[in-house]
């Protein structure tokens, strides 16, 4: 037996409204991710490629159609409901890196193992900020830190749950070549350490080869 997709969305629309009148930002998307599935998707900028991840990992609710995370109809979730099927089973990393300034890398890596229940949090924190090469660097705050380092701590942070799914948003869009190639190459081998399916927005068409399968956003339209 086909084991359930862990994501599926069927003729998801998104149209929000703006000043000029309602825009059409995701038309009819239909995409399907399987366990341990890599997919890269590509496409210019303002092609809704942001907002398939925003609706795929129920941040947003689309206007039409459909979308099933982990066998759950997203669309009959409230935002508390969606957070909770998100929980240790999906985690999100962003351009931006979005780790909380106020915390050390270590607590940053802690708090959603301690929002999980997790007893030992700081300890697997700890082990996982090893595992990105920051033992040295558990207390230090966001603002000490590189790009490069923020993000291998974004990183860890959403992996030390050990999600069946991660949502990349252009992961390596804030960092030089080189510290984009680290930060890839480490994303890549978490992936296959831990078996997590991914998800990765890109421009980058290297990045883009590296994954399974490739799809491509135009215009709020999805093609393989
Ligand atoms: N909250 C919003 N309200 C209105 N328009 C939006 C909103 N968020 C994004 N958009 C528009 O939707 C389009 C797709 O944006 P986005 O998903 O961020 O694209 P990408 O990530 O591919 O650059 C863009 O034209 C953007 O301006
Ligand atoms: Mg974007």
């Amino acid at each position: 037996m086909t084991p359930e997709p862990l994501l599926v969305l069927e003729g998801v629309g998104l149209t929000l409204p703006s000043t000029a009148g309602p825009v059409e930002i995701l038309r009819s998307v239909d995409l399907t991710v399987q366990l341990g599935e890599i997919v890269a998707v590509t496409g210019p900028s303002g092609s809704g490629k942001s907002s398939l991840i925003a609706v795929a990992a129920g941040l947003e609710q689309p206007t039409r159609g459909s979308v099933r995370l982990f066998g759950r109809d997203v669309g009959a979730l409230n935002e508390d409901g969606r957070a909770r099927l998100r929980r240790g089973r999906a985690s999100l990393v962003f351009q931006s890196f979005h780790l909380l300034p106020n915390m050390t890398a270590e607590e940053n890596v802690a708090a959603p193992l301690e929002i999980a229940g997790h007893a030992e949090a700081m300890d697997i924190a700890r082990l996982w900020l090893e595992r990105v090469g920051l033992s040295a660097r558990g207390h230090h705050y966001p603002h000490q830190l590189s790009g490069g380092e923020q993000q291998r701590v974004a990183l860890a942070r959403a992996l030390a749950a050990r999600p069946a799914l991660l949502f990349a948003d252009e992961p390596t869009g804030n960092l030089d070549a080189a510290n984009a190639a680290a930060v890839a190459d480490l994303m890549f081998d978490l992936i296959a350490e831990t078996g997590a399916a991914l998800v990765l927005v890109t421009h980058d068409a290297s990045l883009a080869a590296r994954a399974g399968r490739q799809a491509r956003m135009d215009g709020g339209r999805l093609s393989a």
